[in-house]
């Protein structure tokens, strides 16, 4: 991936690493935040937030992109990942998630945002579901 394409991702990475302090995880320890990029240039971030009944825990990617959604924002161009514990990438149904609003929306992941890598949900989701 090009390096000027890289350097457009950072500040949307230290937007996903900024709110990982928020992040409700007290039963794995591990905090993860997404900030998803609008094609109008707005910013919607989201964190995981687990519950004691685990399986009702909501992913930090699934968490921003309600909030993009709850706002009336369905164009995005990216979304980026940062987690407590180095480069995540996006689970499979956050992946089938991303896949709804778009093919070449990119995932930047990394362990920070000097060492970011950029794919597109397409290419982590090869032959997603579509009605
Ligand atoms: N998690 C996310 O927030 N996003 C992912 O794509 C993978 C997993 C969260 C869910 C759970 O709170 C914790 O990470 C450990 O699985």
């Amino acid at each position: 991936m090009e390096s000027n394409i890289k350097e457009k991702y950072k500040d949307l990475y230290k937007r996903a690493a900024d709110v990982l302090k928020n992040a409700y995880a007290p039963y794995s320890g591990f905090s993860v935040g997404a900030a998803v990029l609008v094609s109008d240039g707005s910013v919607f971030t989201g964190v995981n937030v687990e519950n004691s009944s685990y399986g009702s825990t909501i992913c930090a990617e699934r968490s921003a992109i309600s909030a993009a959604i709850t706002e009336g924002k369905r164009e995005f161009e990216a979304i980026a990942i940062a987690s407590s514990g180095g480069a995540a990438y996006p689970c499979g149904i956050c992946r089938q998630v991303i896949f709804e609003f778009g093919n070449d929306i990119k995932i930047i992941t990394g362990d920070n945002s000097e060492s970011l890598e950029v794919n597109e949900i397409q290419d982590l989701l090869p032959k997603g579901f579509r009605l």
